[in-house]
């Protein structure tokens, strides 16, 4: 498959690029598209021209728009990239006769795009059309789109707000499909008592980054990975320096095979409200395919150990795992939610390029049912949608909703629409900066690889400490 525009700005790529790519299953080796756009900026008409080349046949769509009346140049600029992308999206629908259920919104974060129209003053009426007509969106997404705004509530973070990232890349065995930085422990024992001086330290310094710039600490996230692959002994020096009377503090306890009532009394005393034990699934011979190397049995032991310490309880589950059918599925809802959780997060699986999970050939068809049956199947059981994203290669192009029977979770909600600042520690982890009047973010990252992340570390450190310091 070929794409090319004549239109030389960077983002006109781009954002035709990744519409084409939704449809690149369906491209022959010799498909070309061809998009050309033109703008006069004398009386804002804005017109594209599409010729599609295929092996057989061969077409051309013609388009033109006026841009709205009172458009600034910053609008004007994202007008064109959305009327661009959707262009592209309509013409190749008819042309491969598919459609998708995120129409020409391929980007991560669909409810920053209703946010802004919302801020910009457009009706709900508008908008709807907005998505469904121009962008191609399903009913049932908008209608999630509007129920996960509404649950959110008014996101005026204040600026001196900031959440605290704690990474910690070791996990018991590493899952096939993940993507997310994670050493198997059972090899790197001595590595993960080193990390520990190390994160420990990183800590430190970005308690003393947050006393320094007079920022107010919202949640602490302590993710990874599987924080509680430490021993409860370690999980206790770490946790020991942190402060804990923050309202909101979540640990991935991820694994129940990583999980004892020791490790539970020690996130207690030290002020944890919430912690994720994560089935992905409630089917044994999934679980072993994927190299998860537990049980459904020890999720419900897992669940029955933690509930005594009144601790908000997440699941994360996964939607498209290898072999699984759609009835499979619908039985992991079920059985999780006779656990009672709070929160359930539903994945949808993605497929990294390369990843040994490509070669097992999964049931890509079956996830968009899955995804839809889940939100229905939730949404039923007064399970509220709160956030979600999307992200590259995920099957039938669906997305990770979380869902929520009691408050939502704050850093959950304010990472994905980018309304607060982040200060990370760790390896791999990112702080964001986030300046909300200005709608300008800025990141941060340290090294992912852990040898790296530790021969830098004061230089890390001091450039942390400048990031937090600097005029945004
Ligand atoms: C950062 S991971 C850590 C969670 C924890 N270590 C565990 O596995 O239970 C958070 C979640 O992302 C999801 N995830 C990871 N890789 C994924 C993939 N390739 N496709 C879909 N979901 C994925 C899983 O549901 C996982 O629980
Ligand atoms: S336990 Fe979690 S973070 Fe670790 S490899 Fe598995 S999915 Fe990834």
């Amino acid at each position: 498959m070929q794409y090319t525009t004549n239109q030389t700005e960077e983002f006109m790529v781009k954002e035709g690029k990744d519409v084409a790519q939704l449809f690149s299953p369906f491209f022959e080796e010799t498909t070309c598209i061809h998009q050309e756009n033109t703008y006069v900026a004398q009386n804002k008409k804005y017109t594209s021209k599409i010729q599609i080349f295929h092996k057989n046949k061969q077409k051309l769509y013609t388009f033109s728009h006026f841009l709205p009346k009172n458009c600034s140049f910053l609008q004007e600029k994202s007008f064109i990239k959305a009327y661009h992308k959707a262009h592209l999206y309509w013409a190749l629908k008819k042309f491969f006769h598919t459609s998708f259920a995120w129409g020409a919104l391929t980007g991560i974060h669909p409810t920053m795009v209703v946010r802004k129209l919302i801020q910009q003053g457009f009706s709900k009426q508008k908008i709807v059309h907005q998505l469904h007509s121009v962008y191609g969106v399903s009913h049932q997404k908008i209608k999630m789109l509007f129920q996960i705004i509404k649950t959110q509530g008014a996101l005026q973070v204040p600026a001196n707000h900031v959440h605290l990232y704690i990474h910690i890349p070791f996990c018991p065995s590493k899952c096939m499909y993940c993507s997310f930085l994670a050493e198997e422990l059972c090899t790197q024992k001595h590595a993960l008592q080193k990390y520990i001086l190390y994160i420990k330290q990183d800590i430190l310094n970005a308690l003393w980054v947050i006393k320094q710039q007079n920022l107010t600490l919202q949640s602490i996230y302590f993710g990874g990975g599987t924080p509680t692959t430490l021993s409860a002994e370690q999980l206790e020096d770490v946790l020991s320096i942190l402060p804990n009377n923050i309202p909101e503090f979540t640990v991935e306890a991820g694994r129940p095979d990583t999980i004892t009532k020791e490790k539970l009394q020690v996130l207690k005393n030290y002020g944890v409200t919430r912690i994720c034990i994560n089935p992905q699934t409630m089917h044994n011979q999934t679980l072993q395919t994927i190299g998860r190397w537990h049980t459904a049995e020890q999720i419900k032991e897992a669940k029955l150990l933690a509930q005594p310490f009144g601790f908000e309880i997440n699941t994360d589950l996964i939607a498209g795992l290898p072999n699984e059918t759609e009835a499979m599925f619908a039985s992991t809802l079920q059985q999780v939610l006779a656990l009672k959780p709070h929160q359930i997060t539903v994945h949808t699986l993605s497929v990294k390029k390369g990843s040994p999970l490509e070669k097992l050939q999964p049931t890509p068809t079956h996830t968009k049912r899955m995804v839809t049956r889940a939100y229905a199947y939730l949404t039923k059981h007064h399970y509220k949608p709160y956030y979600m994203y999307k992200q590259k290669n995920m099957f039938d192009h669906q997305e990770n909703i979380g869902y929520t029977k009691t408050k939502p979770c704050l850093f959950n909600v304010h990472t994905m629409e980018e309304c607060a600042s982040v200060i990370a520690c760790g390896a791999g982890a990112i702080s964001k900066r986030v300046a909300l009047e200005t709608g300008k973010i800025e990141r941060l990252a340290q090294p992912k690889d852990i040898t790296l992340y530790q021969n830098r570390f004061e230089e890390l450190m001091q450039k942390r400490a400048e990031f937090f310091n600097k005029k945004l």
